[in-house]
């Protein structure tokens, strides 16, 4: 019987749904190719159905999603909903109602396409950030006195668990032993020192069972100076959720630009569907113009594919992305000289016959690796 997945899809706000609907492109053309069937269901959320209801999420809504294999998100955030609301109501709530405790951020640097770091190359970078995505100061919890006057007092309030920890490191130690072995943790333990020390600890403990596993630790500032100088000194990088969220708009820059950094929301164990993503936002200047690349969320449709197990669709949907953009004159905007819609479909086209090895060796790919440690848990 052939394999087939159900996929919902959130295209969300702005550019959101065109890079999608580009994205499912390619997924439909490696599913023919590869011998597998996606069936996809769209849910109509973000500012659009917040401002009609009132309602970012709701329980409903929220159990039928669960009811799929995998999530594919575009874009939320529009200028008409206050800051939060979506973020919060829609992409947080989701990361925590299906336990997707890992959030994996490629930082690669694909042939023909050129960093703004000089000393970057294909060669020296190709690492991966893991970010514990549910808690740390995101768990939103705080309080503010006397608000809006001299007198105010605000706090907010960071939670940090062994549990959440513990499968966010001992995913990124899975990963780094399927890859080059190597795992760092990035936190600011000289400050943060309670925190800190439960990461730390959490690391040493865990680490105890991959013995052939290097661990090195940087402190999240400094983080931001290594990893353009010298991002070949990593290969999984694992890190709370806020220092995650701002070193990996680092990473997307060391890598080209935003425009292609793709991510997964995941929940390692398989319980509930995982989320996938491009970083870049809604982008609401340029929706609706054609102008934003598709890239990103090809490459996140493609991580999709390898935590579902399909690693030889997965390795030709990322290998056709990267053949696209390495000819793109520009990464985005009209400078790219194709649509959107066009450029779906250039992907598309040629996941059939792309050889992945063409940049670089499948087998220590990031999507060989995930596809090894896909969940079995709901299958
Ligand atoms: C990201 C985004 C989100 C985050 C927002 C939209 C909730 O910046 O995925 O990096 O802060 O995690
Ligand atoms: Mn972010």
């Amino acid at each position: 019987m052939t394999r087939t997945y159900q996929l919902a899809v959130i295209g969300g706000d702005g550019i959101g749904p065109d890079v999608t609907r580009a994205a499912l492109d390619g997924v439909q053309a490696a599913a023919e190719h590869f011998g597998f069937a996606v069936e996809t269901t769209g849910f109509d959320l973000g500012a659009d159905a917040y401002l009609r209801t009132g309602v970012a999420l709701d329980e409903g809504t929220t159990e039928r999603l669960r009811a799929h294999d995998a999530i594919l998100l575009g874009a939320v955030g529009d200028p008409r909903v206050t800051p939060g609301v979506l973020e919060r109501g829609l992409i947080v709530a989701l990361r925590v109602a299906f336990r997707q405790s890992v959030n994996i951020r490629p930082v690669r640097l694909y042939p023909g396409v050129t960093s703004p770091v000089t000393a970057v190359t294909p060669d020296n970078c190709d690492l991966v950030i893991i970010r514990e995505n549910t808690e740390g100061l995101y768990t939103g919890g705080g309080s503010t006195t006397h608000p809006g006057t001299a007198n105010a007092v605000a706090t907010q309030t960071s939670i940090t668990t062994v549990q959440a920890t513990t499968e966010a490191v001992e995913f990124a130690f899975r990963l780094a032993a399927a890859r080059r072995k190597k795992l760092t943790l990035c936190h600011k333990t000289n400050i943060l020192t309670h925190a800190g020390q439960l990461w730390q600890d959490v690391v040493d403990e865990v680490g105890a069972r991959f013995p052939d596993v290097d661990r090195d630790y940087v402190h999240a500032d400094a983080m931001c100076q290594h990893l353009p100088l010298d991002p070949g000194r990593f290969d999984v990088v694992v890190t709370d959720n806020l220092f995650g969220d701002i070193i990996s708009d680092l990473g997307a820059t060391v890598q080209g630009g935003l425009g292609l950094a793709a991510s997964a929301n995941h929940n390692p164990a398989g319980t509930a569907p995982s989320m996938f993503e491009p970083v870049h936002g809604s982008a609401p200047d340029i929706a609706g113009t054609g102008w934003a690349n598709p890239a990103a969320a090809a490459l996140s449709a493609a991580l999709c594919l390898a935590t579902l197990g399909e690693r030889d669709a997965a390795l030709a949907l990322e290998a056709s992305a990267a053949s696209v953009l390495a000819e793109l004159p520009a990464l985005a905007g009209p400078r790219m000289g194709a649509t959107t819609a066009e450029l779906g479909r250039r992907i598309a086209d040629r996941v059939a016959d792309v050889d992945p090895a063409k940049i670089g060796d499948p087998g220590r790919s990031l999507m060989s690796a995930l596809a090894g440690l896909a969940p079995t848990g709901r299958r």
